[in-house]
Order: C-alpha cells, then sequence, then structure tokens
C-alpha cells in the first residue's frame, strides 16, 4: 500500500468557499485578439486550445475527431506514442503516463505553450477490473484509486491555474458513479469518488470562472471492458457509440453545462 503514500506528494486545492461577489457572470473576448470569445455559457469551441488526455481511447479520440471538427485546436495526451501518432485529428502530440503530479503539470504547461492559452482539458483517462471484492487484488485497487481518483485531480490541480476565465475541466467518471455494480466495486468506488471530487471541485473552480463537468456516460462501445487491469467483464448488452459521447460532451462544454448526468446521453 505503498503508491498512494508515493503518488499523493501535493496538498489538495484550498476550499474557498465561492461569493456572489467573486463568480464572474459574464466576461470579454480573449485581451490580447487571440483565441476564442468565451461567453458565461460556454466555450467557443472554433479556435479553441483544449487538451486531451486518454486522446488515444475509444472516448477520447472520438473527443478529439469531434473537437476538430468543432474548429479546436489540440493537445492529444496519452501513454501509447504510436497510437498517439496514429490518431486522425491534428495537433499536438504528448507521450505521458499522468499518474504523477509532475507528469500532470507537463502536459498542462506544454498544451498551453503550444498554444499560448488553455480553454478546456478533458480527461477520458480510466482503466477498470472486474472481480468481487474478495477475488480483487489490493494492487489493482491501487491502480483503479491511482488512475481513476487521483490522477483527474491531480491534472485538475494542474490545469485550474492555467486555463483562460471562462474555461471547462471534464472529467470521464460513469454512470457506475450514480449506481455501484457488484463485481465492481472497487472500479465504481474510483468513479464515485470522482464524482463527488467534481461536485466540490467545481465550486471551487468557479472563483476563476472555470466550469467542471462531471460526465457520467452509460457503457460505451471502445473495448474498454476487453482490456482490464484484472478479472474477466461479465457480457453487456451493447453500449453507446463513441461518436455519440463526444458530441455529448462537446455540446456541453460549448454551451456552458455544469452536469452531464447518465440521463444526458
Ligand atoms: N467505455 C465505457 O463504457 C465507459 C463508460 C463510462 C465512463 N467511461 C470512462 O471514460 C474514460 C475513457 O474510457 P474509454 O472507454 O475511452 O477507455 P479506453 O479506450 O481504454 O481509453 C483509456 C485511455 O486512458 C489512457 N490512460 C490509461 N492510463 C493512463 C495513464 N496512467 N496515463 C495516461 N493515460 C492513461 C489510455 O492511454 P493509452 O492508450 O496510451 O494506454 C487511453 O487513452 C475512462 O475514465 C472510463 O472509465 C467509460
Amino acid at each position: 500500500m505503498v503508491v498512494f503514500r508515493e503518488r499523493v506528494e501535493e496538498q489538495l486545492v484550498n476550499t474557498r468557499k465561492p461569493t456572489a461577489g467573486n463568480v464572474q457572470a459574464g466576461f470579454a473576448p480573449d485581451q490580447r485578439g487571440y483565441g476564442p470569445a468565451m461567453t458565461s455559457s460556454g466555450v467557443t469551441l472554433a479556435g479553441a486550445a483544449v487538451m486531451i488526455a486518454g486522446a488515444t481511447g475509444g472516448i477520447g479520440s472520438a473527443v478529439a475527431g469531434e473537437l476538430h471538427r468543432r474548429g479546436a485546436r489540440l493537445a492529444l495526451v496519452g501513454r501509447d506514442e504510436h497510437r498517439l501518432h496514429q490518431l486522425q485529428a491534428p495537433g499536438q502530440r504528448l507521450a505521458l503516463d499522468l499518474r504523477s503530479p509532475e507528469a500532470c503539470r507537463k502536459a498542462i504547461s506544454e498544451a498551453k505553450n503550444r498554444h499560448g492559452r488553455l480553454d478546456a482539458v478533458v480527461n477520458a483517462v480510466g482503466v477498470v477490473a472486474f472481480g468481487s471484492t474478495s477475488e480483487l487484488s489490493v494492487d489493482a485497487m491501487e491502480e483503479l484509486f491511482l488512475t481513476n481518483t487521483f490522477l483527474p485531480i491531480m491534472l485538475a490541480k494542474a490545469a485550474l491555474p492555467e486555463l483562460e476565465h471562462g474555461g471547462a475541466i471534464v472529467n470521464l467518471s460513469g454512470v457506475i458513479a450514480e449506481q455501484n455494480l457488484p463485481g465492481m466495486a472497487a472500479y465504481g468506488a474510483s468513479k464515485a469518488a470522482l464524482t463527488s471530487f467534481d461536485q466540490a471541485f467545481s465550486r471551487e473552480a468557479r472563483r476563476a470562472g472555470v466550469t467542471v463537468i462531471d460526465a457520467r456516460p452509460p457503457h460505451t462501445e471502445t473495448g474498454l471492458a476487453q482490456r482490464p487491469i484484472e478479472g474477466t467483464a461479465p457480457s453487456m448488452r451493447p453500449g453507446l457509440d463513441p461518436n455519440r459521447v463526444a458530441t455529448v460532451i462537446c455540446d456541453a462544454i460549448a454551451e456552458g453545462a455544469t452536469d452531464l448526468p447518465s440521463s444526458a446521453f
């Protein structure tokens, strides 16, 4: 059980209660005259600089494709350099394992340096494991919480001070955060913890004019269930098309949505 102690080196974001006075209702286009105009109702995606973590995954690559179609400028982050370069969407490629605060900060700073600004971060990183709690190894439990919970918190911590006023952070938790399931209890708990983080962090981020969207799509056909870090997936009904999930997420960023429950997909 050493991974948590080694990895979680940094304090969480200070919690400061937002007040009516410090929640800015609207804001002007970028004063440097470069980049998209922001409105209080979302990010104008044409010209926006967006970083996608987990861009090599099923949902992340679909989000990348949809954002590219809408005119966003992309920074694409994944572990696998070969798969990163195979992605169709154009943009910066950053091959990084994000399970450390340093890697999260590097991803954010390199993405921001590339375009001189950062308007949104979509975190589609995740791993899954199957098996009853008595069967699942402690190593797998640690990996679930490191990748699905701590990594998004570290990435959000790195991103918040670098995002433009009016920007957005999207975290992919999932429908299981709304209703956990036997045989996936630790995975579901790692996602429910992320949803809980997003709920509170969204109030902290409001001070900086940043919207936090907790996206909880139902089962989606990405092959994730066939790549568990441990165990075997139960038989499942066919899932959603990743392109559908990507469209809903991009609409949410553009429209300034503050939550994406499973019913939104
Ligand atoms: N598919 C579903 O049914 C479903 C439903 C609801 C929510 N979700 C959530 O949505 C997110 C995306 O799922 P998906 O189905 O698209 O999964 P996926 O196809 O397996 O993609 C996972 C992505 O996470 C990246 N990743 C994993 N560990 C990483 C690490 N340590 N550092 C950097 N990148 C890492 C992978 O990069 P590499 O390719 O380089 O390994 C890949 O890009 C996950 O959080 C998942 O839990 C999925």
